[in-house]
């Protein structure tokens, strides 16, 4: 039985993933701070084990890649990694003691769309510090691989999406009003023409990425992936959509940038503005023909699945 640590386990991925691996015949320990539980029971949960690391910390004094290595794993899956130092002291620390590791990313490496669907082959041109650390990790991680061959893969969500927390929604950030609103038959104000983008995926389909990227290994090794669903959505259609599953036909008006930031929080307007920016459309033409990725779910179809949660949270609360 191979044992597959994974770093950040209890989070929206490994909600997911734990499972999937378990279920796969992996021995899964999870490494985190012991704070979050995932947002859905399982019984895999009852067959994990559970290190208590605290990753931040334990950098500071030189110990992670250590504390890592003493688990013994085959492989690792590290979903909190957001520093090049970080991934340095991870693959220092695994240099020549496991089959594999998978990395998580983030279509943010890409920066702005130019040639849609983005390919995995586009230069990475980011254009936030974020996505900055990220293509700086993957390019360390994928020298890493070609030059000293390093057993790492590295896959880059979109926009998660799943059953216990609010999904990005057709304004381009996080306030679950914004479903309200189009359930309601509410008007809703967006962006510009509507037109710019956002590129959601489920949490399930992440994981099963990650999976199959390991039942994959030969192939997936010293490679990256977008990891998201189907097709991206404008967030025109995206409202139309939702104001669709409530019987309602979206009521929309639409305000340039420097006025419709004006209708909303600082903090809204931050996450729109981080989004429109990019406006994502990722190609996962790569994933389906490599690793036999299908996702299970649309864009519009995690979203559903979300936003049934909230509604039931609503009537809870
Ligand atoms: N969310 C998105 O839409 C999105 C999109 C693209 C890419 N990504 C990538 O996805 C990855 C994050 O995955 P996720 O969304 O599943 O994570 P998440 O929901 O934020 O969960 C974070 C996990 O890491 C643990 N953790 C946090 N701080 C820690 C620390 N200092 N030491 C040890 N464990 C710690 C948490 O448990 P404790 O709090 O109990 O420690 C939890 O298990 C990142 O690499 C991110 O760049 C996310």
């Amino acid at each position: 039985m191979e044992r597959a640590v994974i770093i950040g386990g209890t989070g929206h991925i490994g909600t997911y993933l734990v499972p999937r691996l378990w279920k796969a015949g992996y021995q899964v320990i999870c490494v985190s701070r012991g704070l979050r539980v995932p947002y859905s029971p399982h019984e895999a949960w009852q067959h994990v084990e559970a290190a208590n690391i605290d990753r931040a910390a334990a950098e500071r004094a030189g110990t992670f890649g250590e504390s890592i290595r003493r688990l013994e794993p085959d492989v690792v899956v590290d979903l909190t990694c957001y520093t090049p130092e970080s991934s340095r002291q991870l693959v220092d620390a695994m240099r020549g003691h496991i089959k594999m590791l998978l990395h998580c990313g983030t279509i943010w490496v890409h920066g702005h769309s130019t040639v849609v669907p983005t390919t995995e082959e586009q230069p990475r041109r980011p254009i936030c510090d974020y996505g900055l650390r990220k293509a700086e990790i993957e390019a360390g991680l994928l020298r890493e691989a070609t030059t000293n061959q390093f057993p790492v893969t590295i896959l880059h969500p979109g926009h998660i999406v799943g059953e216990g927390w609010a999904p990005l929604n057709p304004a381009g950030h996080f306030h679950p009003r914004v479903f309200q609103q189009l359930a309601r038959g509410e008007e809703l104000v967006l962006p510009n023409f509507g037109l710019e983008t956002v590129h959601h995926v489920h949490a399930d389909d992440v994981a099963q990425a990650f999976e199959l990227a390991l039942l994959n290994r030969d192939t997936a090794i010293g490679q990256s992936f977008h990891i998201v669903s189907g097709a991206a959505l404008t967030l025109r259609g995206y409202a139309e959509a939702v104001a669709q599953w409530s019987g309602r036909t979206a009521r929309l008006r639409f305000l340039p940038w420097p006025e419709w930031r004006e209708t909303v929080s600082d903090s809204e307007a931050e996450a729109t503005w981080d989004h429109i920016r990019h406006s994502p459309h990722c190609s996962i033409g790569k994933a389906v023909r490599l690793l036999g990725f299908k996702p299970r779910y649309t864009s519009l179809g995690a979203v559903h699945e979300a936003v049934q949660w909230l509604k039931k949270m609503e009537g809870k609360g």
